[in-house]
């Protein structure tokens, strides 16, 4: 089994944890990129561990706490009791001022020692969802997972797996990780990489583009600090301006990012993306598109596979950022690939 400990037990938390109980029971079904990678399907994912800030879900069994507190992401399967409690953690700068109400810290509440807690629960991998701008926290965290040897897997967009100075911590510790800021199954980043790609290979020119993109859930709520959003907007930014790069194109005028918190969209997200150029001729083309998903099963759509990825990389032995799977799965990572070399790569990590 795949002993997992969850950081953030937010709504991206609650997909994951109902999509590991629909899988288990419906193997077959599909909705998933890979349903088994070296013999590990869903069922091999356990939940060991849930760390979180917020009083109404420290104490509770993960299974009624993904849907306490803010949490309102779309229940789509029922989850019997785990038999494990939220505990809590260190809040540092993980709660933003303007988010007291939306994630409740209770002061009198004490935290655990976290290096203990992973080893008390015989942790062997955590996934980092904390929400955006926690840069301290997320670092506390990935620290506590260096001492414990966890795997630690950052799904946020504090740059931690793509960087040089982490990746050789990782590395001298003897553990594998990947990241930074998961990149949803088929959100608006992937969209607009596969866009990008295709028009360019195509021949077409692109003057400018934006992808505007507005959500109703506290991952949304808590962008609207602009100084937390930062490195979203490298990240998502990055993501896109790494193609023109990669093909030696010079990038276009772009706005990419969050653009406005819209509460009664709950977890529903809503992407704008619109692209003018030149065609054939010189002559002008427009592209405007719309996609509208379920934010959090989108990303739980890939961390599925990317926590059976990185258990594959720890059977192998290998240690430190492994770049095939954070190319895969993330908008951030250490070194960008298109989207069919991500693949090929992949192929090859597998072998
Ligand atoms: N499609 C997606 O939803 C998607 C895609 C890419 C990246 N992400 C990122 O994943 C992260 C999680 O997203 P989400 O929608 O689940 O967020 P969320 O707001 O629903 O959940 C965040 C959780 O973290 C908890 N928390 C805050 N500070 C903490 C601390 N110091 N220690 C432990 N827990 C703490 C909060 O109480 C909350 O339960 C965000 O950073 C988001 O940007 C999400």
């Amino acid at each position: 089994m795949i002993k997992t400990v969850i950081i953030g037990v937010g709504n991206c938390a609650s997909s994951f944890v109902q999509g590991l109980e629909h899988y288990k029971s419906n193997p077959k079904n599909g909705g998933m990129v890979t349903p088994v990678i070296n013999g590990y399907s869903a069922s091999t994912i356990e939940i060991v561990g849930a760390i979180d800030v917020d009083h109404r879900l420290v104490g509770k069994d993960v299974s009624e706490a993904i849907f306490s507190g803010s949490n309102s992401a779309s229940k789509f399967c029922d989850v019997s009791p785990l038999g494990v409690k939220v505990v809590k953690g260190n809040v540092l700068d993980g709660v933003a001022s303007h988010m007291s109400e939306s994630f409740q810290v209770k002061e009198s509440q004490e935290s655990v020692n976290v290096a203990d807690y992973m080893e008390s629960v015989e942790a062997e991998c955590a996934i980092c969802y904390l929400p955006v701008g926690s840069e301290h926290a997320a670092k506390f965290y990935a620290e506590e997972c260096l001492k414990t040897k966890v795997s630690f897997i950052n799904a946020i967009p504090v740059f931690i797996c793509s960087t040089p100075e982490w990746d050789e911590k990782f590395k001298s510790a003897g553990v594998p990780c990947a990241g930074d800021d998961i990149k949803s199954q088929f959100g608006a980043t992937y969209l607009n990489r596969v866009l990008v790609e295709s028009l360019v290979k195509r021949g077409f020119h692109i003057d400018d583009l934006y992808q505007l993109n507005v959500g109703g859930n506290t991952d949304f709520e808590n962008m609207l600090d602009e100084n937390r959003l930062e490195s979203k907007r490298i990240s998502k930014t990055k993501a896109v301006t790494s193609l023109y790069e990669r093909n030696g194109k010079k990038i276009p005028a772009l706005r990419i990012g969050p653009s406005d918190y819209v509460p009664h969209l709950g977890d529903t997200k809503i992407c704008y993306i619109n692209v003018n150029g030149t065609q054939f001729g010189d002559v002008p083309f427009e592209l405007e598109l719309k996609l509208k998903v379920q934010d959090s099963p989108n990303s739980a759509g890939i961390m599925i596979d990317v926590v059976r990825y990185v258990r594959v990389a720890r059977d192998k032995g290998m240690s430190g950022t492994i770049l095939a799977i954070s190319a895969f799965g993330f908008k951030h990572p250490i070194q960008n690939f298109g989207e069919q070399e991500i693949i090929e790569n992949l192929e090859q990590f597998l072998d």
